[in-house]
């Protein structure tokens, strides 16, 4: 019996959470899932975004899978990831972006994007100052050597532990002297340790254009907060959308597991989001647990579903031409179908 902590989180969070518990059932993996606030839904009922004892939770039981949460844009609370990833230490987000047979969705690609967490431009402090017209911003970020020697230490043991044989740094060093070459730095000082990974290097705006002309190129790679955020996105674009996005947040204590996409306030409460990427998050949480074999029963159902193509959501149906489009429900039953129909 597993103790996860669970956080449905906001909009169509506690609808993909939902469908991502029946199917970690279906597989066999018996969970006592402890279910906590957090969102702007913790508002309304404990009267802040992130409770106590939702953080207390996942300081006790280690392991965590959360939906998205909202954050208000131009005001309001302080994130609830970034407040969560600063707050157990989660200074390395995993993305894994892994091509899915669906068509018209680029093949070959197999990267995984590790990125900062917990310091540099989606941490900076903004103040402002001035009459409307003439207003300043000033912002204050922090970057250290220590943040970049966790996270491309995490990187090649990754790539080392995986078979994987090149791993790239991401950075504007040409603009940021001084940042740019302390993160290379340590991101080098790691790689002297593994003669047999290429440690390569790439500045972030043509790293952008490699990874949308040539990304199976790219196998590894380690990025500052604000550009591992912007290529995640446009790495789920290359293999379907948001809706098939996976992730996890790594520190040395806690894991918490989340899909890459939003609350969807456009698409929440209609039952039409697609769970995949909830689903491909919890095959990473498996793999923590010890749960390998269940990892790629899932993964591979996954795989069934979109190269036979009779249930898919909305935000891919238009790559089916001809398909009706299933709701959450729907294509978590056809999964677990698969599942079972496999095993
Ligand atoms: P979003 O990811 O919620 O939505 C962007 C677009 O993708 C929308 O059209 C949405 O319908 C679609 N989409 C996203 N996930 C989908 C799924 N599983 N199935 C089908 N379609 C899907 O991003 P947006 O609109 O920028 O943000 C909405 C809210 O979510 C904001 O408050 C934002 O701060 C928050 N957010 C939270 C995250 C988290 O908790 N990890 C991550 C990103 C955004
Ligand atoms: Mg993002």
């Amino acid at each position: 019996m597993h103790r996860i902590v669970c956080l449905p989180g906001d909009g169509i969070g506690p609808e993909v959470i939902d469908q991502m518990k029946r199917v970690v059932a279906a597989l066999g993996v018996t969970v006592e899932w402890i279910d906590m606030p957090a969102g702007e839904s913790a508002v309304a009922t404990h009267g802040r975004p992130l409770p106590q004892e939702t953080l207390d939770a996942i300081r006790e039981y280690k392991v965590a899978i959360k939906g998205p949460t909202t954050t208000p844009g131009g005001g309001g609370f302080k994130s609830v990831n970034v407040t969560l990833r600063q707050a157990l230490d989660l200074y390395c987000g995993f993305r894994p972006v892994r091509s899915l047979p669906i068509p018209g969705t680029t093949q070959g690609v197999d990267l995984v994007i590790f990125r900062q967490n917990t310091e540099g431009l989606y941490l900076c402090e903004e103040t402002i100052s001035g009459e409307i017209g003439s207003r300043k911003v000033v912002l204050t970020a922090h970057f250290s050597e220590e943040a970049m020697l966790q996270l491309a230490g995490r990187a090649f043991r990754f790539a080392n532990a995986t078979g994987r044989n090149h791993v790239t740094v991401v950075n504007k060093e040409n603009i940021h002297k001084l940042w740019g070459k302390m993160y290379h730095d340590a991101f080098n000082a790691i790689a002297a340790d593994y003669p047999g990974i290429l440690a390569d290097h790439m500045l972030g705006d043509a790293m952008g254009m490699r990874l949308v002309m040539t990304p199976s190129s790219y196998q590894v790679m380690a990025i500052e907060n604000m550009f591992g955020d912007f290529m995640s996105d446009v790495c789920a674009g290359l293999i379907g959308g948001l809706g098939v996005a996976a992730g996890a947040n790594y520190g040395d204590h806690f894991a918490l597991f989340e899909a890459v996409h939003g609350s969807a306030p456009d698409i929440a409460g209609k039952g039409i989001a697609n769970p995949t990427a909830i689903l491909l998050s919890s095959a990473l949480m498996l793999e923590h647990i010890g749960k390998n074999a269940e990892a790629k029963r899932l993964r591979d159902a996954i795989d069934a579903i979109y190269s036979k193509g009779e249930f898919i959501t909305g935000d891919l149906a238009r790559r089916y031409p001809g398909i009706t489009p299933v709701g959450t429900e729907a294509f978590t039953d056809a999964l677990i179908r698969e599942i079972h129909f496999a095993s």
